[in-house]
């Protein structure tokens, strides 16, 4: 039976490095682009049919910030596949990003400079709104909008004798000081972005432990300071060409620096090739580029508690109950 990869967020960087590379992988696999703009979803797929003419490309629609959107999108897949081998969680967004010039000078003349430039922590200010689900824009996108998506498909991902694989796209930037069980949503703080990154590497956790026996695995991967459009958001596309070089330099300090976005869906590639029952469900996955352009992946462990993730589980149960309820109550 050909094999199936949904992947969110496929219509350009990372997601749409990812579908030419599971393509380079396996020329038989169909790949569904899953998109909130099918224009660019429609260019992406030309693309990819202009490298792989063969290949067997479908689109669907899904905007993963809204829960209608998202609950059509599992009835579609659900219609058009038996299973899914693959659901790569990658749609992500970071609403107004600005870097502060104040904290960036600051961190290059103290001890914190590797750090500051490996994961940007400390460096950013940017903003969060609410949805019409009334929910915080950055968590609904990032992450919830992906686990109902995640939810509704259960009977296409969870087969014991042939198993399903979630990845997520986190972040380096998932830090635990920046989340909250009592605001998970992140409605109080200024770091929406990592909040709502630490809450996809929580639910990886507690998704391993309620769905591993039904044959699904859920892994966490980080794909290095990539540039695309959200980067390109933080700063003008010709200031990363201007410092290009010394962002090549920086490799020598941190591997992290994977610049292109085919460097940067290494580790989504990486774990299509490994056995999900072998790996550690409290490891975060990393693409990693050497400073003579060597991709590889490395290992970290997630700052993840099991308890803490079981309890940040039972809390979206209840969210997912609650906004299931009140849609289903507007249709009435
Ligand atoms: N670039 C980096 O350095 C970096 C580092 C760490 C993690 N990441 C993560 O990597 C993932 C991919 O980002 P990227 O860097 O490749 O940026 P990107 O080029 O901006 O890609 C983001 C993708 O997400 C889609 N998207 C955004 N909001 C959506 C929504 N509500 N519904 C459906 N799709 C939506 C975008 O679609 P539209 O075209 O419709 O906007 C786009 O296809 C994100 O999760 C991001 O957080 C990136």
């Amino acid at each position: 039976m050909q094999k199936v990869a949904v992947i969110t967020g496929a219509s350009s960087g990372i997601g749409s490095a990812l579908c030419h590379r599971l393509l380079q992988e396996d020329a038989d696999l169909h790949v569904c682009l899953a998109c909130r703009n099918m224009d660019k979803a429609n260019a992406t797929r030309n693309e990819l049919l202009y490298y792989y003419p063969h290949a067997d490309i479908s689109l669907i629609q899904i905007d993963v910030g809204k829960l209608d959107s998202v609950l059509h999108a599992a009835k579609e897949i659900k219609t058009r596949f038996q299973r899914l081998d693959y659901l790569f969680l990658n749609a992500g967004i970071m609403v107004k990003p600005r870097v502060s010039l104040r904290a960036f000078l600051r961190g290059i003349f103290s001890r914190r400079i590797i750090r500051m430039l490996s994961t940007a922590e400390g460096l950013m200010s940017q903003e969060d709104r609410v949805t019409p689900d009334g929910l915080q824009e950055v968590f609904e996108t990032n992450f919830f909008g992906h686990f109902i998506l995640i939810r509704q498909l259960e009977a296409l991902l969870c087969c014991v004798e042939k198993p399903s694989k979630l990845v997520w796209t986190s972040s380096v930037n998932a830090h635990k000081n920046n989340f909250s069980l009592d605001d998970y949503q992140h409605q109080h703080g200024k770091e929406a972005y990592s909040s709502s990154k630490y809450a996809t590497d929580l639910a990886s956790v507690a998704l391993n432990n309620h769905y591993n026996k039904q044959g699904l695995y859920s892994s966490v991967i980080c794909p290095g300071v990539v540039m695309t459009n959200m980067t390109y958001e933080i700063l003008h596309p010709l200031f990363w060409k201007l410092f290009l070089p010394i962002l090549w330099l920086l490799r020598l300090l941190t591997p992290t620096y994977t610049l292109t976005p085919y460097n940067g869906a290494e580790a989504q590639i990486w774990l299509l090739k490994q056995k999900p029952e072998l790996l550690d469900p409290l490891a975060k996955f990393h693409s990693c580029t050497t400073f003579l352009g060597k991709n590889y992946v490395e290992t970290r462990k997630m700052d993840v508690t099991e308890d803490m993730a079981k309890k940040f589980y039972k809390k979206m149960l209840e969210l997912e109950k609650q906004v299931l309820n009140s849609c289903h109550q507007h249709k009435k």
